[in-house]
Order: C-alpha cells, then sequence, then structure tokens
C-alpha cells in the first residue's frame, strides 16, 4: 500500500459509510465528535439483538458479552499501540482521567510537583489540579505561544520532585501537535509519569502509545467514527500498582479494578467496529499476498488519512491567508486539520449563523480549551473552529470559503 494519501485515499468510498453525510451539509465539526459510521450503528444494533447480559461463561449471551470486552480491548490495542490488557474503559475521557488523578494523587504530597499544559482541553487540567490541590501538591503551569501556539519548553518546569505531567497529543483547538515524545523523555528522566490527551490526536494520526512516552493515554471514541464512550491506556504493570476507589465485591483484576459499574457492551462492540473502519479507510490491494494485521492496516490508514488531510488543509490555510478580514489563530509546525478563525468585527455567533446560511456547519466556542482560547487572547469566548475529517472534500472546503470570503 502506497503512503501518498492523495493517490491512495479514496474519499468518495469513505463517505459511502456515513449516513450523516446525506443532509448535505458541509461538516466541519468533527473535533466535537465525528460522524458515525453505518458499521459502527450496525454493530451496535447487532449486539443489542443478539442478546447480552453481565459477563459469563456459562450462557451463550454470557459469553458474547465477555468476548465483546476482549474484543474492544484488542481493537483499541491495536488503534493505540499498546498492550490490550491495559486498556480501562469508561463513561469519558473526561471521567477516566478524573479517575486516573484522583488515584495517582494518593501518593502525592506537599513538595511534590503536578506540570499542566495551558494548551490541553480543561479535562486534561482540572482533574489534576484539583487532585494537586487536595494532596498538598504544587501545579506548575506550562505556557504557549500566543501566536504560533506552540508549547513552551518543558525544561525548566522539571525538578525531581515532578510526579506526573499532563500535555496534549493535538490541540482540539488550534490543531498543535507537541512533542509529546521530547516531553515525556523530559519528564521520564526526572521520574515523573506523562499522561497524553490523545483525543483529538487519534481521529487524524497514528498513535502509538509507547512511542510517544505516554505512561497513560486517553482517548474517546466518538471522535473517530464511533460511539460516545472513552478510553484510557497505560501499562498493564502500571495499572497494577494502583488503588482506584472500587466496590467490594467488583473485580480487582487490572483493568477491570478501574471500570466502575456494568461496561456499556453494546458501545463496546460499536467501538470495535470504529476501529475496523479506521483499518478500512484505505483498502489492501487485491494482489497484497496477505491483507497485514489490523494494527498494520491502522496504521497504513491513519497515514493516508493524515497526507490527504494535511493537502486539504494546505488548500483551506492558502485561500485563508489571501482573505485579509479572517485572523487564522496559531501556525503551529506539526499539526492536525483543524483551524480556530475569526473575522474581527463579526461576532463569532454571527460567522456561524453566516456559514450555516452556506450549508457549512462549524461551532463557535473555546471547546473546553479555555486555557488555551485564553493565552491566544481570546478569552473565554474563543473563535470558530473549522475541523477536517476523512470524510471531508474539497468542494466542501471551497463551499466554506466561498461563505468566509462573502463575509469581506
Ligand atoms: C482534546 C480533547 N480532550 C478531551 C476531550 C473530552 O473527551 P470526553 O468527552 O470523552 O470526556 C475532548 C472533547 O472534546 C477533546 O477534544
Amino acid at each position: 500500500m502506497g503512503l501518498d494519501g492523495l493517490t491512495t485515499y479514496d474519499v468518495g468510498r469513505v463517505r459511502a459509510w456515513f449516513p450523516g453525510i446525506r443532509g448535505g451539509l458541509a461538516r466541519f465539526d468533527s473535533p466535537g465528535g465525528s460522524l458515525v459510521a453505518r458499521q459502527v450503528a450496525d454493530a451496535v444494533h447487532g449486539a443489542m439483538t443478539a442478546g447480552l447480559n453481565q459477563r459469563g461463561t456459562l450462557h451463550e449471551h454470557e459469553r458474547r458479552a465477555e468476548s465483546v470486552v476482549q474484543e474492544c480491548r484488542a481493537a483499541l490495542g491495536d488503534l493505540l499501540g499498546t498492550d490490550p490488557t491495559g486498556v480501562v474503559l469508561g463513561r469519558s475521557a473526561t471521567a477516566l482521567v478524573m479517575q486516573a488523578a484522583a488515584t495517582l494523587a494518593q501518593g502525592w504530597g506537599p513538595g511534590d510537583e503536578v506540570v499542566v499544559c495551558r494548551l490541553d482541553h480543561d479535562s486534561n487540567i482540572r482533574p489534576w489540579v484539583i487532585a494537586a490541590e487536595r494532596a498538598g501538591a504544587t501545579v506548575r503551569w506550562l505556557g504557549i505561544d500566543p501566536v504560533t501556539g506552540e508549547v513552551d519548553d518543558v525544561a525548566p518546569l522539571l525538578t525531581d520532585r515532578t510526579r506526573l505531567v499532563a500535555v496534549t497529543g493535538a490541540s482540539n483547538l488550534v490543531g498543535t501537535r507537541p512533542d509529546v515524545a521530547a516531553i515525556a523523555a523530559a519528564a521520564h528522566a526526572v521520574g515523573a509519569l506523562v499522561h497524553v490527551d490523545a483525543v483529538h490526536l487519534t481521529p487524524h494520526a497514528p498513535v502509538d502509545r509507547v512511542a510517544l512516552g505516554a505512561d497513560l493515554l486517553t482517548c474517546s471514541p466518538y471522535k473517530f467514527f464511533g460511539p460516545h464512550l472513552g478510553a484510557l491506556a497505560a501499562d498493564p504493570a502500571l495499572l497494577g500498582t494502583l488503588r482506584p476507589d472500587k466496590l467490594l465485591p467488583s473485580s480487582d483484576a487490572v483493568p477491570e479494578r478501574f471500570e466502575l459499574g456494568t461496561l456499556p457492551y453494546e458501545l463496546l462492540a460499536g467501538t470495535t467496529a470504529a476501529v475496523d473502519v479506521i483499518a478500512d479507510l484505505v483498502p489492501g490491494r487485491e494482489s497484497d499476498a496477505e491483507p497485514g494485521s489490523r494494527r498494520e492496516r491502522v496504521v497504513a490508514s491513519m497515514t493516508a488519512l493524515a497526507a490527504y488531510e494535511a493537502g486539504l488543509l494546505a488548500h483551506l490555510l492558502d485561500r485563508l491567508a489571501a482573505m485579509p478580514h479572517v485572523t487564522v489563530h496559531g501556525r503551529p509546525a506539526r499539526r492536525t486539520p483543524t483551524v480556530l478563525l475569526t473575522v474581527p468585527g463579526v461576532a463569532n455567533t454571527e460567522v456561524a449563523r453566516h456559514l450555516a446560511e452556506h450549508g457549512v456547519v462549524a461551532p463557535h466556542s473555546s471547546f473546553y480549551a479555555l486555557e488555551a482560547s485564553r493565552a491566544l487572547g481570546l478569552g473565554d469566548a474563543g473563535g470558530v473552529r473549522v475541523g477536517l475529517a476523512a470524510y471531508t472534500t474539497r468542494d466542501e472546503v471551497d463551499r466554506l470559503l466561498t461563505g468566509l470570503a462573502s463575509l469581506g
């Protein structure tokens, strides 16, 4: 399979999977939640109608529930380059980070330090701040450049008392992809753990938890064509050292110890289907002797998708640069195809409403990346966010550009 996304990525084939496209709107709202693939909805329906109950070994519906869980962990293992036995499933990335922070903070005390980054969605900031404050630990802030949207150097913040560094794999506001591997290496050198929020990265690039140096990493399947839930991936050995709050009769095994209550089995089946959709974004050639492992197909597909999205993004940024009435916020060197813009003199609400008249969906907010929005000088209002996705076409980008041009 070639790695040139422009030649190997067939957006028409991919679009046929998304019933949500039928409405004819150009959807640039995927960073808030992608369209759902038909295969995912079918898998959720299939799991529910096939019959599921609590996990067990005696009856078919119990065995089905068990295999749905194991298949979902395996799929996320393939998606994230991580050991499936360290995949924790939960309500949302936010809920999982809140739990991880509270659990890790059991070992923190006065004098300990935690580093959070202003680029992040608040779900990778506030849980650590709350947990640090409760433990009497100190919070250190990793800043961002207000013009480029790049992350500052982490080195001056690290000491031998740093317990954890929390950083995003990609900004859901301006698309910046910090050099997570370098940040993690510096954190590990002082003995700190690293949590990477990969919620916005996962739909746009191959993710390899181990290569990133993430001791803990979270993602949300509803951002990559799947159902609304979250997953946390970690080294199972690390999870084995942690004691989350849990009920007495519930399993103390890893990763079950972290999973509160009954898992949403039908959504797990949908999540497995979402990973299979990703693995199939670029089909293997008929002539290929064998299709390769799912992990290999995920990496090849995501590499091709990243190249396709980069091509569309270059076109979008190029045309926006020729519109003096539009301000694009941040110009990070390495990024996802997510662009934040404002039109000085025109309220964000009005820009979004105007685009809606052109059949374009581009919401406005700080999108919970509140610290980033403030650091960029946009206060709590943020801007209008344009997120390209696996199903975005050049025609849709041009429709967006026409809508923006007519505001000038
Ligand atoms: C970068 C990022 N992190 C975390 C989250 C929160 O994810 P969840 O809704 O699964 O809690 C979001 C949601 O928008 C996000 O974009």
